[in-house]
């Protein structure tokens, strides 16, 4: 199987990419705009599958729909996994357009290029943030979805157009379409090598941002809001290790590829029209570890780990955070098997750490 990775260069594509070639996948074929991805991380890649033809990266818009279904026909690709898009909540409150552009008509454009180029199966980026603010814990796929930022308003209206898309292809047991709506929660983590890690720049998350402080590349850090109703006051978080993310990826690509009903499946939930036969053309499922930590926690699992005090401050809340964010992830355990290898934040941290300190400055500048 040829598989497209969208934002080949990123932290998420990157690992995507890593995980596909080190399970086997005949060719990966990468895209990034490169407006927030690395050289870095696509040499490392390049080395990875050394001179065996298993990799290529092209930089490509995903709304430049004619180079897309060139590529998609050229490659003789049969699956997409969709990382690109635009990803900070903050900027998404600044810049709704640039994130509307970027994730939902990025979105369409890779539809309609699968579409022409006959590429049946996708599996879709989404995030926990489809949810906003939660009104029942743990989160299920069936809990309201009602993000409360646009970053959360666009991953959901790309959701609802992939579902489309993938009704609209035929019989989903027939070799019609199918995909995968897979809604993280946290991720941490790097490769167990070194090689990859994750690098945004600004960085406005919490495990390499106390890294960089750890590193003495960062003074300190702000934690926002210390009264929440959580036991040490500050916000709590489901964290899952970028490698488990992945192997979420693998056994989702597997469902896909599967004519027929996912064992475990019960026509239960509110979609029983889907899981009526052997047809679900798509599928959301939640990858979190079920269980979550507080920012304080996570800060004390960094100083664990680096052996260096992460000094902070206690600064206000930031607007729409809410103060408890736990993914229920029974149904990607029970339908397909899933369960996280890394369950401590201390194993998360520590391939974070060293992919750190191999990277002090992240990835180098691209030449
Ligand atoms: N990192 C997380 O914790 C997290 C959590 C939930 C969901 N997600 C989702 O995972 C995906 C990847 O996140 P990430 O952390 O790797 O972000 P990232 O910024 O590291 O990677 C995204 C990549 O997409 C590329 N890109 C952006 N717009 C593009 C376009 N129009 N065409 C082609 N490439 C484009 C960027 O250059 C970048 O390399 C995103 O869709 C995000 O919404 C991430």
């Amino acid at each position: 199987m040829r598989v497209l990775v969208t934002g080949v260069a990123g932290y998420l594509g990157s690992h995507a990419a890593r995980s596909l070639l080190l399970a086997g996948c005949e060719r990966v074929v990468g895209v990034d705009s490169m407006v927030r991805g690395h050289r870095g991380a696509l040499r490392a890649l390049q080395g990875l599958a050394g001179g065996s033809g298993r990799f290529a990266a092209e930089v490509l818009d995903v709304r430049d729909r004619p180079r897309l279904t060139d590529l998609l026909r050229r490659e003789g690709v049969g699956m997409a996994w969709h990382f690109a898009g635009l990803t900070q909540v903050g900027e998404s409150v600044a810049q709704p357009d640039a994130y509307w552009g970027a994730n939902v008509e990025g979105t369409e454009s890779l539809l309609a290029a699968l579409e022409a180029a006959e590429v049946p199966h996708l599996v879709f980026s989404s995030s926990a943030a489809v949810y906003g603010t939660p009104r029942e814990l743990p989160l299920a796929e069936t809990s309201p979805l009602a993000p409360v930022n646009p970053y959360g308003v666009t991953k959901l209206e790309a959701e609802r157009r992939i579902q489309a898309w993938a009704e609209a292809g035929g019989r989903a047991g027939q070799g019609g379409r199918r995909a995968a709506l897979l809604r993280y929660f946290n991720v941490a983590g790097a490769a167990p090598d070194g090689s990859l890690g994750e690098d945004h720049r600004p960085e406005t998350h919490l495990v390499p941002s106390a890294l960089q402080v750890a590193l003495g590349a960062r003074r300190g850090l702000e934690v926002l809001g210390s009264d929440y109703p959580t036991p040490d006051g500050t916000c709590v978080r489901d964290y899952v290790h970028v490698d488990d993310l992945m192997e979420a990826h693998l056994v989702a690509m597997r469902w896909l590829a599967r004519p027929g009903l996912p064992s475990g499946v019960h026509p239960t939930e509110g979609d029983a029209a889907r899981t009526r036969d052997a047809d679900i053309h798509s599928r959301a499922w939640n990858v979190g570890v079920g269980h979550a930590f507080s920012v304080l926690e996570v800060l004390d699992a960094c100083r664990r780990v680096t052996g260096h005090a992460i000094p902070h401050t206690l600064a206000p809340r930031r607007e729409g955070d809410p103060a408890r964010l736990v993914a229920d992830a029974s149904r990607i355990h029970r339908e397909l098997g899933w369960q996280p290898r890394h369950t401590t934040l201390d194993s998360m941290v520590a391939s974070a750490w060293h992919w750190m300190r191999r990277h002090p400055n992240g990835y180098p500048p691209s030449p």
